[in-house]
């Protein structure tokens, strides 16, 4: 998907399903190598991360079937080396957690330091510090971080920031360690919860995964095992802003609405009407929306992740609304895209200030980045006429089927 067009203006309605959430499915994907054995995983997400992460752990040695519904079978007993340099591991950012899935299985593992999207520096200090508080010798070296342990033994480790990659990562790293790990200070989100149910389904032994105190007793060996991935947070997220901005009537379902809660307040403080149901949730959008102040926040904050297209549709609304990024630094290099379609926002550092305009104007736009891409058709939605956003590959990076799904909702839209 080079290039996304889309006409402005339509009220979007209907239904729409959900799907896996790529940000659990890519760590259970690769935490496949701790069971040294055959898994079946379903509810994934048929996305570009997905499709790279594949090839990944093919070029491992691992024998993969995915099917197009979302199954995979993998079998990852067939891998005998755990070192892969090769620039495919930097297109995303999920290539770390190699590092602690290798290091519990093989005790050594080489891979090129991770990529993904542009939002800030993104250190891996805090995986390094957990493999270290384990035993492991870890070194970065011309772009290649090796870690190697003779033995693994638990410890008690303080994430300094909390970090969703380093959590997972000691998760796994400690799964098989001699003795007891507790991390504190971890991450919470969703997709923590999601993978220490499917390490403990493999076997493991993980308690307190979504508090900020997580035991890790260490076992001896994994098995393989079947498992289904939660539904996607932030993808339910991005469709509940957009009903918003379209001033649409959606059904946003195969959703988890207590994951949605921090975007559910936001969008009800906004004047927008949001109704939960079991697994679905409907958002009513309406021309009368009131600005906000949004402050992005580990879980149950609001997600890092969706402050990007909550920013374009806060864009739109009348009233001036501050938005503070306090978990990446460099989240707003979209705006200058957005600039081009006649919105009023100024960054600061980590705040933006946005003077709600009337209209937007439909322009040529580029996405900058995964999120970036999202906030960019948030805007083209809620356009005066045409926008065409290049570089879309971004998105298809994060969202499965993005273009149906909004033809589905009565969105006018293409691909190119
Ligand atoms: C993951 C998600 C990303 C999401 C983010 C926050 C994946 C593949 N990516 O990214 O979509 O936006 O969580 O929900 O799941 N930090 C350090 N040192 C570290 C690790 C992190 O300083 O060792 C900092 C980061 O720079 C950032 C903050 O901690 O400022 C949070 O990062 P983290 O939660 O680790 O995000 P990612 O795992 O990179």
């Amino acid at each position: 998907m080079d290039k996304v067009i889309i006409e402005g203006g339509s009220k979007l309605s209907g239904k729409v399903d959900i799907s896996g959430f790529k940000n659990a499915a890519l760590p259970i994907i690769v935490g496949t190598i701790l069971a040294n054995d055959k898994c079946k995983i379903d509810n994934l997400p048929m996305i570009g991360d997905v499709y790279n992460l594949v090839k990944i752990m093919e070029m491992l040695g691992a024998k993969v079937y995915l099917d197009e519904s979302g199954y995979m079978d993998i079998d990852t007993s067939t891998i005998r080396d755990p070192i892969l340099i090769d620039e495919i591991t930097r297109k995303m950012r999920a290539s770390y957690y190699l590092l602690g899935a290798c290091l519990s299985r093989f005790g050594e593992v080489k891979v090129l330091y991770p990529g993904g999207c542009n939002i800030g520096v993104r250190p891996i200090d805090q995986h390094i510090k957990g493999f270290e508080a384990l035993g492991a010798k870890v070194e970065v070296e011309h772009g290649v971080i090796s870690c190697k342990a003779n033995r693994l033994i638990g410890s008690k480790i303080y994430l300094d920031v909390v970090s969703v990659g380093a959590t997972i990562n000691i998760m796994m790293a400690a799964t098989m360690a001699e003795g007891t790990t507790i991390i504190e200070n971890a991450a919470k989100e969703p997709h923590i919860v999601d993978m220490a149910n499917f390490i403990n389904a493999m076997g493991g032994n993980i308690r307190g995964a979504g508090t900020d105190i997580i035991k890790v007793n260490g076992v001896n060996k994994l098995h393989g095992c079947n498992y289904s991935v939660i539904p996607d947070q932030i993808e339910a997220g991005t469709y509940m802003i957009a009903a918003a901005a379209a001033k649409g009537d959606v059904i946003i379902n195969n959703v988890i609405p207590k994951h949605l809660e921090p975007i559910s307040a936001k969008l009800i403080e906004m004047g927008v009407e949001v109704a939960e149901y079991g697994d679905s949730i409907r958002v009513n959008g309406n021309s009368n929306m009131k600005s906000v102040n949004v402050k992005t926040l580990p879980y149950p904050g609001f997600p890092t992740d969706l402050q990007q297209p909550m920013t374009a549709l806060l864009s739109g609304v009348k009233g001036t609304s501050i938005v503070t990024e306090t978990v990446f630094e460099g989240r707003y290099k979209y705006v200058d895209e957005l600039k081009r379609m006649g919105v009023d926002i100024t960054v600061d550092g980590r705040t933006a200030i946005i003077k709600g305009v009337d209209t937007l104007m439909g322009s040529k736009i580029r996405a900058t980045d995964l999120r970036g891409g999202a906030a960019l058709i948030i805007a083209g939605l809620m356009a005066n006429g045409t926008t065409e956003i290049e570089e879309a590959y971004h998105i298809e990076r994060g969202y499965e089927n993005l273009i149906s799904k909004l033809l589905n909702l009565g969105a006018k839209v293409k691909e190119e």
